[in-house]
């Protein structure tokens, strides 16, 4: 009877327990923006769901009407924002919407493990240390290996169509884009060779793809407290990541270090050697930063040609076969960012599928005023979400969920004129903005243009007719599993 009377106790306890942390916000959240139901976060695990049809279904509403919301995300109660004037404030003010990644937020998890603390997610003295040594290797580099693995990208591709009978040539992409975007950045950036374009047996990349699973594994990124607990898989998981942390560095010591190539070099990973043999940053911040640039270097690449992929072959007939006919006789990289269509389209494939969509990675240092009247109390997570900036009508009109490349203008100057202001306005928010604005954009941007325009001078290509057109469900936004058909051109 007693332990019944115990056992109910704790049952009850435990519910009270789930409805304080996880069903309502905390007391002293804004009551004067919405709350998003909590499940909303966990119908994807649930349901046939992707993200953009949870914004639609759940968030649109009251972030089109209010700017900022509260939403339950990664174990805890947060505040989302999207209105450009809400997201302007955040960017600019760092003291008081201070970045607070992983490392602080979730330090006994596997994903800090892996990351740790690094130039996305430091803040203050710290930050700046870490910005000023990678700034100048991410904003000055040689782009001749994107256009030579452009061409591997390429010759894999024909390989598959030279394989495979007519009816079967549909190809998966994920696989293959991450691998050529894993060599580009670590050729670009990290002063070494991935190699997993010539190999897709090679052993770093798949060490690679076993720490992804278990990092983005769905149930212990929407719970990461069960990190702290003695869950076997968890602790291969710590291990695996430490490993893989271990042979990144490896790769770069052999291939920079032990030849003293680092001093000839202005890669970032070399300005990294350079900052930690001058006692400028220690052992594990030389790892961390090393493996957020191939982290950050290699996923956002991969997810913006990915979604340029599918909108090219969704958009055959008119912007494939247009954005064709400009791209013919132009090779050289700066020619291509001169390209009215080429570069319209871009920016409209990072407006209208973001690839970064949900981030939260910022912690107010005290009570503070958001807007004109939304008062967030001191310790509060608050995050944006690109998808609702860059879809909301207030901002881009009644049709800013087409897909509309032509509203960014006619010529390059208006086009590359309109992307500016839309993004110093915070209207666009994919690539941040602001001191903390993405220092990769440019590389970004210099491989999906090169990519897209070796592929369109050898391919034609459509959706696969067995891929179910699909966002991914959570996480990074972007066709999900996406699948095409390519047609060789006979040049
Ligand atoms: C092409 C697609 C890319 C997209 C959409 C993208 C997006 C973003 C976003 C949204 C942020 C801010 C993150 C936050 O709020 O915490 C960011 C920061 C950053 N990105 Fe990118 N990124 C891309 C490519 C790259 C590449 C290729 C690199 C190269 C390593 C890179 C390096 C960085 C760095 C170093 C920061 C931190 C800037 C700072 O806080 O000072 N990104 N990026």
């Amino acid at each position: 009877m007693t332990l019944c009377l115990i056992l109910i106790t704790l049952w009850f306890g435990f519910l009270a327990y789930i409805a304080e942390k996880i069903v309502f916000p905390p007391w002293n959240f804004p009551k004067n923006i919405p709350t998003i139901p909590f499940y909303v976060i966990f119908l994807p695990s649930i349901i046939d769901i992707d993200q953009t049809e949870l914004y639609d279904l759940y968030l649109r509403k009251p972030l089109e009407k209010h700017g900022a919301a509260k939403l339950f995300f990664g174990s805890r109660w947060n505040i989302i924002v999207t209105k450009p004037q809400m997201l302007a404030q955040i960017f600019k003010d760092e003291d008081t919407f201070a970045k607070s990644g992983n490392q602080k937020k979730i330090p006994h998890s596997v994903i800090a493990a892996y990351t740790g603390d690094n130039v996305i997610s430091a803040h203050g003295k710290i930050w700046r240390t870490y910005r000023s040594i990678v700034t100048n290797g991410l904003q000055h580099f040689d782009d001749s290996p994107i256009f030579k693995n452009a061409k591997l990208f390429t010759n894999i591709i024909e390989q598959h169509l030279n394989e495979n009978s007519k009816e079967r040539e549909s190809l998966p992409m994920s696989g293959l884009v991450q691998r050529l975007c894993l060599d580009n950045i670590s050729q670009v950036v990290l002063g070494f060779d991935f190699a997993s374009l010539s190999s897709d047996k090679n052993p770093l990349h798949n060490h690679l793809m076993r720490i992804k699973k278990q990092i983005f594994h769905p149930f212990f990124l929407t719970f990461p407290f069960f990190d702290h607990l003695p869950i076997p898989a968890r602790k291969r998981g710590f291990a695996d990541v430490e490993a893989f942390r271990k042979e990144l560095v490896k790769h770069v010591d052999e291939e920079l270090v032990k030849n003293y190539k680092f001093e000839q070099t202005t890669f970032a990973a070399s300005d990294l050697i350079r900052a930690y043999n001058n006692g400028v940053i220690d052992r594990k911040q030389l790892t961390d930063n090393l493996v957020i640039l191939l982290v950050a270097g290699h996923e956002n690449p991969q997810l913006l040609l990915t979604t340029s992929l599918y909108l090219l072959a969704k958009h055959s007939h008119t912007w494939q076969k247009k954005i064709r006919n400009e791209i013919w006789e132009v090779f050289q990289s700066k020619k291509l960012s001169e390209l009215p269509l080429l570069n319209s389209f871009l920016y409209e494939a990072v407006r209208i599928l973001p690839p970064l969509n949900t981030i939260i990675n910022r912690c107010t240092t005290k009570t503070c005023l958001l807007g004109n009247n939304v008062v967030i109390p001191r310790g509060v997570y608050v995050g944006y979400n690109n998808f609702g900036s860059s879809h909301d009508t207030q901002s881009w009109g009644p049709d800013a969920d087409e897909f509309k490349p032509q509203r960014w203008g006619q010529d390059i100057e208006t086009i590359n004129k309109n992307w500016k202001y839309a993004k110093n306005t915070c209207k666009l928010s994919s690539f941040h903005g602001g001191r903390r604005a993405c220092l990769g954009e440019k590389l970004g941007l210099v491989e999906v243009r090169i990519t897209l325009a070796e592929m369109l001078r050898r391919y034609e290509w459509i959706l696969a007719p067995d891929w179910e057109e699909k966002m991914t469900p959570a996480g990074p936004l972007g066709p999900l599993n996406l699948k095409l058909k390519f047609k060789k051109l006979n040049l």
